[in-house]
């Protein structure tokens, strides 16, 4: 397997908040697989940090009874694990008091020239504080990046204070703001699709498709990050980010090479292009739900609510949306968005609708002909499906028949499918931005979610309830079905 990796650069990872869910369920996972495909060079250390009082072995210890639940379904070796757990060392610091950086400084060693990657795996709210420290240290100049995860600030204006105070200490080059759905296998098929075929570019516009749905549907619920979630909701955790992400994927003009900035300049455009919504037409435009009691494939599970504890009537676990792209190529095709936890299963899918053929030369008998669509799942098994209209086999007259061309990447090619964060913590260890969301982006997927927000905040219209297990409110059906289409569903 290792010869297909080219290793990459000795490093320093530094994260913040290492003993934390990110930390010990994504990020050392995939730096688990990367060391043990060869991709991470020896003498490399990743150095956790955290307020808890914890040595080295202990820490150690929590990270190896991690990995090992994370890695109990996949084949790995005992030894492996104990090589990589050789990389790993820990300090024990409160990001907001003075003890213990200079340690961290010393131990990092500025004069040795190697690649250092701060990852701020924490709360937004200690981002500020972190960056000035390593400012002041002088930790911030040389071969040296920093990743942030999102939210990035609740709004514009706080998106744009923490931009700020991240932009004192690193340049914008250094600076990698994750959005993890950009480091997933179809994602990156997304553009190899589109613009390594010939195929799909001529159809790619309002001429020949009618419209574009994308979901992302979790199944479990906010479970131990109520706090957290209470002041987000489902827009601004995932719609302002993943969703819109996405979107821009699909959207985008052909980039001229995928050179970071060329990429991240087409997808600002699309951003820059969706059509404002806000308190004038949310009300046709959007759905927002929330979950009661109901059941999961495990049994009866509690509505948020009681599931959070909290009095959060208004927290959005739902949300759908009837977007558009205001430009030449998309006019007039809407791009159903729509998300929400303690969904009916877990899936994530891009759906390109096209258009219906303008005229049928087969008899009625031949059965209805059902436009094509391109879908492309992310999760849970990756791959692409193009659905076709073919004869039915056989005699007894000319019938079609829907069917789908099916590439399962996984079953296609026998590999295991690597977690987003394995591709992604590489890019930033090789500094290449190209699938992190540059500042302007950012701010320019706030400046189109603040009217949403607003005008909710402004309704006295509270979050439509659904079933837990279901596909959410029936709002969020008519959204679609009023202007006669549905949401797909893979049996389609
Ligand atoms: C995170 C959200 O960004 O994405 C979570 O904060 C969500 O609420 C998660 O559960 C979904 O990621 P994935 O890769 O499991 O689809």
């Amino acid at each position: 397997m290792s010869g297909q990796f080219q290793p990459v650069e000795v490093f320093d990872l530094v994260i913040f908040g290492g003993t934390g869910d990110l930390a010990l369920r994504k990020l050392l996972p995939a730096l688990f697989h990367r060391f043990a495909d060869g991709q991470i060079s020896a003498g490399s250390r990743v150095i956790g940090i955290a307020r808890d009082r914890l040595d080295e072995s202990e820490y150690r210890a929590r990270i190896r009874a991690a990995l090992e639940r994370t890695l109990a379904a996949e084949a790995h070796s005992a030894t492996m694990l104990e090589q990589f757990l050789q990389l790993i060392s820990y300090r024990a610091l409160d990001a907001t008091q003075d003890h213990g950086w200079s340690e961290l400084a010393t131990m990092l060693n500025v004069a040795d020239g190697r690649v250092r990657v701060f990852y701020l795996a924490t709360a937004a709210n200690v981002f500020v504080a972190i960056c000035e420290r390593l400012r002041e240290l002088g930790l911030t100049q040389g071969k040296v990046r920093v990743v942030i995860e999102k939210p990035i600030g609740h709004d514009l204006r706080s998106a744009a204070a923490i931009n700020d105070a991240v932009g004192r200490a690193f340049a914008e080059r250094q600076t990698f703001r994750i959005d993890h759905y950009l480091g997933k296998e179809t994602v990156q098929n997304l553009i190899a699709l589109r613009f390594g075929n010939a195929l799909f570019e001529p159809l790619w516009s309002a001429e020949h498709i009618d419209h574009v749905q994308i979901t992302v549907a979790e199944n479990i619920g906010v479970e131990s990050r109520a706090a957290y979630y209470a002041g987000a909701g489902a827009l601004r955790d995932m719609v302002q980010n993943h969703l819109l992400q996405l979107l821009c994927m699909v959207a985008m003009e052909p980039p001229a090479s995928l050179e970071p900035d060329a990429v991240r300049d087409e997808k600002l455009k699309v951003l820059r292009a969706l059509r404002r919504i806000d308190a004038g037409n949310a009300d046709q435009l959007t759905v927002r739900g929330q979950y009661r009691a109901g059941a999961s494939a495990a049994g009866p599970v509690p509505g948020y609510l009681e599931e959070s504890g909290r009095d959060d009537v208004r927290t959005d676990t739902f949300v759908a949306i009837k977007a558009e792209v205001a430009n030449w190529r998309w006019a007039g095709v809407p791009f159903y968005l729509r998300t929400g936890k303690r969904l009916a299963a877990r899936v994530s899918e891009i759906v390109i609708a096209f258009r219906a053929i303008p005229h049928s030369i087969f008899a009625p008998a031949a059965g209805p002909i059902a436009p094509n669509k391109l879908v492309l799942r992310l999760q849970p098994d990756e791959g692409v499906k193009l659905w076709l209209m073919i004869k039915s086999p056989g005699p007894g007259g000319l019938r079609l028949r829907r069917v789908p061309l099916d590439m399962s990447f996984a079953e296609a090619f026998g590999v295991r499918n690597a977690d987003a964060y394995e591709r992604l913590l590489m890019d930033v260890v090789r500094g290449n931005p190209t699938l992190f969301m540059r500042r302007d982006e950012v701010e320019a997927a706030w400046q189109w979610i603040d009217p949403i927000l607003n005008a909710w905040a402004a309704s006295d219209d509270l979050p439509k309830p659904y079933t837990a297990g279901t596909w959410g409110p029936s709002a969020a059906v008519a959204l679609i079905e009023r202007d006669g289409r549905t949401w797909h569903e893979d049996a389609d």
